[in-house]
């Protein structure tokens, strides 16, 4: 094998939960990393974790712990959540890992003998979230201008990186841009709004937290985090300790996939490193698009009754994994933006995978089942062929070099698109031959014979193809179709048709995708969703073991008051959810709590209880509630706050 492939996606800062965003970099470097092994390359997939900076400090100080144990700690699920998402990476490096701190001071230490490393005095504005350092003219309405969150003025003593001297090679670079970023619009970008307006040189050290690699020789600073989190992509190959180890065999990367908001770093901070560390420039910087959530960045929807899940891992919980990497690859153009929300992703799974794909599969097994025992004779293929098999087989036959082209250019919505042609033409092939009414007639035995050879064929080739996307279903397929012989599943073999083979027969399951229920799925979804904001409150504070201080004012926006319990019962269709009647002195407020648990109904009414009163009201199970009670839980245990003795409802609690 002397054909490499290294490719990596960004280090993933470990400040919290990973959400569908965040896979989509990820699902897609892995399916291109499946194609290119399937392909016969040797592959490096490259992934890992962004530990240090002030971000994560401040993170670590908010939860009462160390740095170090709150990146364990995160770092853990997010392996998890690879492990879920079946990705397949050969590396994963932390930049907590003492190599790679050993490594960012042999490379600070380099630079700075070099010249291009020099002490002088930082004056401007830092996003602590980006981690990105920003003059007084490059703010927008005084806020950062990749997440418009608010900047802080910053005066420390810092070391800078000449990176002004490698401007002028980095316009040649982009102006020529051979492919080095893709999408090439995004080349345009980096050139008109940071490249030709004048590169200042980098503030590359910090002195006002120490969470971070120490500068070898004035250990008061650390290394600025873009630098230590860039050079992870050659310390993780051995650079510098073994030169002639895998950062020979891999180094330059093919591909550096990343998200658009930091293709800035890679294509302008990262190439200007290695001019100046004499290190070869990697091939391409594929900057893709966001995947947005109700039409914003991400992560938080904005109103009470959407039911976008964002969470990974329940989405794979309830849908099944492949279901989720089919998704984020079919649905948005790679490089551009794309919405994802739950209803689309049901429509997907209902469609494309029930109906186009599961069928087929379904059909064609049972079919071989049904009128051949289950294995087709040797000699089906060509046996009885017509004209109107001539397109199938034409198509089936060009798709393994079309989805190679496509993958080749990480298209893979195109990919999978021509797949799902096919997918159809062989649905449409089904009706215009009608196997069932060609099973009626023994003389049609042989036609019959080529008719389900072709499918079975067909999806022999398509299983093959799909693995990249989705590797469970692929062998599904496969054993659904009885194959049991590994030379028949290679990605070569996917361009020849006619190789299609069973010993044992075909095996008949369940359907691979069943059809779900959309409104069923959404009222779920709904419960679902209140369920954990309700969570939310209690697993914040169980997080922060330390305490953050609130203003007074903070603590007078909440308004409560004493409530008796008139009425009480269970909310239909909810586990959690009790709906009580409460006197609030004057009005009665209708109010859910997630307490079902620990309360029966009967339990409540006439208890004088402390209600949040200037909630917004919101939807729960298709019922409002217009405050909050309070409780007090500890491990397992949950009891309702009543007041000590008499009082009249509505009184005022501070
Ligand atoms: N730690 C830096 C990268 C350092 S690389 C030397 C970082 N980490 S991140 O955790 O914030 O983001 C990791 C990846 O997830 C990035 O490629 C980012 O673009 C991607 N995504 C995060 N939210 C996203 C969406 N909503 N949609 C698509 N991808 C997005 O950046």
């Amino acid at each position: 094998m002397n054909k490499t492939f290294y490719l990596t996606t960004p280090i993933y800062y470990p400040s919290g939960n990973l959400h569908i965003g965040h896979s989509y970099t990820t699902v897609a470097a892995d399916a291109m990393c499946r194609y290119k092994r399937a392909t016969g390359h040797d592959v490096m997939f490259l992934t890992g974790t962004d530990e240090h900076g002030q971000k994560i400090q401040q993170k670590a100080s908010e939860a009462g712990v160390s740095p170090k144990v709150y990146v364990d700690k995160i770092v853990e699920g997010i392996c998890e959540l690879w492990k879920t998402l079946n990705i397949q990476y050969d590396r994963f490096i932390r930049t907590t890992d003492a190599e790679h701190e050993k490594a960012i001071q042999y490379i600070f230490q380099k630079l700075y003998d070099k010249g291009d490393i020099y002490k002088s005095e930082y004056e401007g504005w830092y996003c602590t979230p980006c981690e990105s350092f920003w003059t007084e003219t490059q703010l927008q309405d005084g806020k950062c201008p990749d997440c418009g969150r608010s900047v802080t003025r910053t005066r420390e003593e810092s070391y800078f990186f000449r990176i002004s001297k490698y401007q002028n090679a980095l316009i040649e670079l982009f102006e020529n841009n051979d492919g080095f970023i893709e999408p090439a619009s995004r080349a345009k970008e980096m050139l008109n709004n940071f490249l030709r307006p004048g590169l200042e040189d980098l503030c590359v050290s910090r002195t006002t937290f120490d969470w971070g690699v120490k500068v070898p020789f004035d250990p008061a600073h650390v290394v600025y985090v873009w630098i230590d989190a860039l050079s992870n992509y050659i310390t993780a190959l051995g650079y510098p300790t073994d030169p002639k180890g895998d950062f020979a065999k891999y180094w330059p990367a093919d591909v550096h996939l990343v998200g658009k908001e930091i293709v800035r770093f890679h294509t302008i901070i990262w190439p200007a490193m290695l001019m100046a560390l004499d290190i070869p420039l990697p091939k391409k910087v594929y900057g893709h698009g966001w995947l947005l959530l109700d039409g914003g960045k991400i992560s938080k929807s904005k109103d009470n009754t959407s039911v976008n899940i964002v969470d990974p891992v329940v989405l794979c919980d309830r849908y099944g994994v492949d279901a989720i990497r089919y998704f984020l690859l079919r649905e948005v153009q790679f490089g551009s933006d794309g919405v994802f929300t739950n209803e689309a992703l049901i429509g997907r799974i209902n469609s494309d995978l029930a109906n186009d794909l599961g069928n087929l599969v379904s059909r064609t097994t049972a079919m071989i089942d049904k009128y051949f025992g289950g294995s087709l004779p040797h000699d089906s293929f060509m046996k009885s062929i017509e004209p109107v098999d001539d397109e199938l087989i034409e198509l089936c036959r060009n798709l393994q070099a079309q989805t190679g082209a496509s993958l080749d250019r990480l298209q893979f919505s195109v990919a999978l698109t021509d797949i799902w042609k096919v997918i159809s033409r062989c649905n449409k092939y089904i009706d215009e031959t009608s196997p069932w009414i060609l099973g009626r007639d023994p003389e049609k035995k042989s036609r019959l014979a080529t008719v389900l050879y072709d499918l079975a064929e067909a999806i022999r080739i398509i299983s093959i193809l799909i693995e990249p996307f989705m590797p469970d279903t692929a062998r599904k397929m496969q054993d659904g179709l009885g194959i049991e012989d590994k030379e028949i599943t290679t990605w070569d073999s996917a361009a020849t048709f006619g190789l299609y083979r069973t010993s044992g027969g075909v095996n008949r399951s369940g359907p691979i995708f069943p059809r779900i229920d959309i409104e069923k799925e959404i009222e779920e979804l709904r419960s679902i969703k209140t369920n954990n904001e309700n969570n939310k409150t209690t697993e914040r504070s169980d997080e922060n073991e330390g305490v953050t201080f609130i203003e007074y004012e903070d603590f007078s926006k909440v308004q409560m008051k004493t409530g008796r319990i008139k009425e009480c019962v269970r909310v239909e269709g909810s586990k959690k959810l009790l709906k009580s009647q409460i006197d609030m002195g004057g009005e009665i407020r209708q109010v859910l709590s997630g307490i079902a648990k620990w309360y029966d109904p009967e339990d409540l009414i006439g208890k004088t209880v402390i209600v949040v009163s200037n909630l917004k009201p919101r939807m729960m199970m298709g019922n409002e509630s217009c405050g909050m009670l309070l409780c007090a839980e500890s491990g397992d245990d949950l009891k309702v706050l009543t007041v000590d003795g008499e009082m009249e409802p509505g009184a005022g609690v501070s």
